[in-house]
């Protein structure tokens, strides 16, 4: 998985073809790229080096999850297909777990989970790959992939070699890493290694959670927090296999504690988060929902109905469909309380 490639393997070869990425995005975009490769092997990846000579012209596609694709991607497309899950290490204070790039993400927690490495079923149900989980630093329910973060393999494109990164090499802040800024396609993520702390505790302060029947009852067990964080997404959020989305569409803003407490006074029932530092994160959710936008349709893109954050194909929308709707509740959100909305995807 995280090996070097074989010797010989700078003779594998990859041939790029035109592929329709409509069904590779879970917005359901219409998008076409000129260049596409399927990574199954990281023997293949000296071939990705030769092919896209600087790295700013290769899009790297894990589930499509977390992406805006424009209706053409020229330069090349990887996806990553690489799998493989193993226990590295049983340390007494922490199982050590790696998964390849390409493997689902839900199904990777599933595993987890099956096996008693617990620690990750808060992050149940997202979609994407365990490559593009460290990408925008996933987060839900109370955890952030940083917390159960171990170390990550990845190939430099640009050098042509496998480099470590440790979460500081990562720059993890809120939905947000090193891969999301600088050289876009400076790395492809080959695989990932997580530290799920022993003993494990479960991580019920969220208010969904706390509310849960099946938690209410004492000390579940981590099978029983995974089913209820499965049940609650469901209840909320679309299912990409059925209406296209992104999942949140903008992140929740973070403004300075005198920010929030002007808005606050002027806006009664603004939901906000303290955070460690001093500011506040405001539920972007409840300000888009607040200027009445929730439910409503821009021409081929709209608002889900029971989650304000997220935005939806609502049939053959592309790329320009869906950023003029985010255009729209961003003017909207801005004129009422002066906050500007930023979009959690990448915006190819
Ligand atoms: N709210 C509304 N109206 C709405 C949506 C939300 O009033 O239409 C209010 C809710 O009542 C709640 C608050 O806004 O008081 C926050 O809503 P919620 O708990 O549903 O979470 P969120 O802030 O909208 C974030 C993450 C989600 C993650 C959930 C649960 C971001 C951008 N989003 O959403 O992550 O699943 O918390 O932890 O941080 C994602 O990143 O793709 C994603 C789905």
């Amino acid at each position: 998985m995280s090996n070097p490639p074989a010797e010989g393997a700078a003779l594998h070869s990859l041939s790029p073809a035109v592929q329709d990425l409509t069904r590779l995005n879970t917005l359901g975009l219409v998008s076409r790229a000129d260049a596409f490769v399927t990574l199954a092997d990281p023997a293949q990846l000296p071939a990705v080096s030769r092919l896209a000579r600087d790295g700013s012209s290769l899009l790297v596609l894990g589930g499509g999850s977390n992406l805006v694709l424009p209706e053409r991607v020229a330069g090349l497309v990887a996806r990553v297909a690489f799998k493989g899950v193993r226990l590295l290490e049983a340390r007494p204070d922490a199982w050590l777990v790696e998964a390849a790039g390409g493997e689902t993400w839900h199904g990777f927690v599933e595993t987890c989970v099956g096996q008693g490495w617990d620690g990750l079923e808060n992050l149940a149900l997202i979609p994407g790959t365990v490559g593009a989980a460290p990408v925008q630093n996933i987060g839900a329910y109370g955890v952030e992939l940083q917390e159960r973060f171990h170390s990550l393999t990845a190939w430099d494109v640009r050098e042509g070699r496998y480099v470590e990164m440790s979460a500081a090499d990562c720059r993890f802040s809120y939905r947000d890493s090193v891969f999301k800024h600088g050289e876009p396609g400076r790395w492809i993520i080959v695989s990932v290694r997580f530290a799920l702390p022993r003993p494990w505790r479960p991580v019920l302060g969220y208010p969904d959670l706390q509310r849960h029947a099946r938690l209410a009852a004492g000390a579940p067990a981590a099978r029983q927090v995974f089913d209820a964080v499965c049940e609650i997404r469901r209840a909320k959020l679309p299912d990409p296999a059925v209406t296209g989305n992104a999942g949140s569409f903008f992140k929740n803003p973070i403004v300075s504690a005198d920010t929030r407490d002007a808005l606050a006074g002027r806006f009664p029932g603004l939901v906000s988060y303290a955070q460690a530092d001093g500011s506040c994160k405001l539920a972007a959710g409840w300000l888009i929902d607040q200027c009445g936008w929730k439910g409503r349709t821009l021409g081929a893109a709209g608002v889900h109905d029971r989650q304000a954050l997220v935005l939806v194909n609502r049939g053959g929308a592309g790329a320009a469909d869906i950023m003029a709707l985010a255009r729209a509740i961003q003017d909207a959100v801005f004129e009422r309380y002066g906050v500007r909305l930023e979009p959690e995807p990448v915006v190819v």
